[in-house]
């Protein structure tokens, strides 16, 4: 029997043991540190350890939503994870993570890829199984996990970042409630980021990625609009704009376009319109860019962080409130839809969670540290990397009780231990 309800019943994430203070990096790159915190509006950037891969980030996401919400994992039957972090040509994240989580044999378990739109296409995908009826009572665990790298001194590399969104979505949300009247997509192939498979570094065109983007949201956004004879949400009825966010900075540049799109004209910089859509964005937008701000670009999963943020935020208030999620991937394609809020959200993400806690549980590190890790994950990935007296730093089993410890006859190497401060 096909359902009428679709939406989030659980959220949680994970990210990895080190920070970066960007003014520090700033600083060591000889450029003016406000160029990163204001011009960007980044203030730190997750740095992994060695042992986090896209895997293990992926797994400690799912592991604590399974565990604050209290969730069945029996009663998952469809597990995607989103990346553009792949660790093999053929083998998923996805079947890694479902051993590690320990999900059912009954799971349909897959990788989705496009650049950072790869997990909101799991969460299209979940929505539609869970409306079609074929879920039969079943749930859809998405999660997206990436780990973004520029590398050293390139014009990207404060927009770094690292860490995974778990996401569980079923026909009883309890969280958010996914509006699946309308959406509006768009796709065109572009050069504008790109990471080859000789390369476990990005290639960007930087500022044409910023055009491509902001045409992609105007497109998404019209055809959302679409046929304004049914449905339409006006923008006005919005409480808060969520966007990929790969440096907080973007955002802004994202909600006066959209502003703009809504108007029908261009807001002039300096203009009346233009200051409103500004004092617009630190309403509807920046209260919720707190953790991407702190943790960087985490490619598919920053949409959800923003997610995250707002959920924990939220209150009586703003529940049943309606907000937009916007998801762009390079290359490209992308997505405009809307969600409400449910009642009672706050409280649920809030109990037993904090983002606090876990941002402020990370070890911080100095420029030379955050070079030699850049490095050393470079060469975790080769055939031999495997070390079984591999010594797994304390900062790394504090976090989670998984961790990947290298290569062994071409094949990947996890181990897993008890860690009591974990979750
Ligand atoms: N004080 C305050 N602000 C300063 C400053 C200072 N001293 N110096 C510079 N700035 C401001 C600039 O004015 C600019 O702001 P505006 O864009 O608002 O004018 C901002 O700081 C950045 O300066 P530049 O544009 O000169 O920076 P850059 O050329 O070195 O690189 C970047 C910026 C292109 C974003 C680069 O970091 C990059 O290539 N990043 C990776 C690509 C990317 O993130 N693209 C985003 C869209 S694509 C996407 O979203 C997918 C994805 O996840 C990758």
């Amino acid at each position: 029997m096909s359902q009428s309800r679709v939406g989030l019943e659980a959220i949680a994430f994970d990210v990895p043991s080190y920070s970066l203070d960007l003014a520090e990096l700033a600083q060591a790159r000889g450029i003016d540190p406000l160029k990163y915190t204001r011009g960007l509006g980044q203030l730190e950037m997750a740095v992994p350890a060695a042992e986090e891969d896209s895997v293990v980030l992926a797994v400690g996401a799912g592991k604590r939503l399974l565990k604050q919400f209290n969730a069945d994992a029996s009663s998952i039957g469809l597990l995607i994870v989103g990346t553009e972090t792949s660790v093999d040509q053929s083998k998923p994240v996805s079947s890694y993570v479902h051993q590690l989580l320990g999900l059912s044999p009954e799971c349909r378990v897959y990788e989705t890829k496009h650049a950072c739109y790869g997990a909101m296409a799991g969460v299209q995908t979940a929505t539609d199984w869970v409306l079609s009826g074929r879920a039969h009572g079943k749930k859809a665990l998405v999660i997206a996990s990436d780990i973004a790298r520029y590398g050293i001194a390139t014009p990207g590399e404060p927009t770094q970042g690292a860490g995974a969104v778990a996401l569980l979505i079923s026909s009883e949300p309890t969280l958010v409630e996914f509006e699946t009247e309308r959406q509006g997509y768009y796709a065109e192939q572009v050069m504008d980021f790109w990471r080859p498979n000789y390369s476990k570094e990005a290639f960007a065109d930087g500022h044409f990625s910023i055009q491509c983007y902001l045409k992609a949201l105007a497109r998404s956004f019209e055809m959302f609009v679409g046929d304004r004879s049914r449905f339409m949400p006006t923008l006005d009825s919005i409480s808060a704009c969520l966007y990929h966010a790969p440096f907080p900075k973007m955002m802004q540049k994202a909600h006066l376009s959209l502003l703009s799109c809504a108007r029908g004209t261009e807001l002039e910089q300096g203009s009346p319109a233009y200051e409103q859509g500004v004092a617009d964005f630190q309403r509807r937008v920046a209260p919720f860019l707190e953790l991407n701000s702190r943790v960087g670009n985490i490619y598919t999963a920053s949409l959800f962080l923003a997610l995250f943020d707002l959920l924990e935020k939220s209150t009586s208030a703003q529940e049943g409130s309606r907000i937009s999620l916007f998801s762009y991937g390079s290359g490209c394609t992308a997505e405009f839809m809307t969600a409400r809020v449910l009642s009672g959200a706050g409280e649920r993400v809030r109990t037993g969670f904090s983002s606090k806690t876990l941002l402020e549980a990370r070890t911080r590190i100095g420029v030379q540290e955050y070079e030699e890790l850049f490095n050393a994950s470079g060469r975790m990935d080769r055939d031999g990397s495997f070390n079984p007296d591999r010594k797994v730093p304390e900062a790394v089993t504090r976090q989670r009780d998984v961790a990947f410890l290298g290569v062994k006859d071409h094949q990947r190497q996890y181990l897993t231990y008890s860690s009591p401060q974990a979750y």
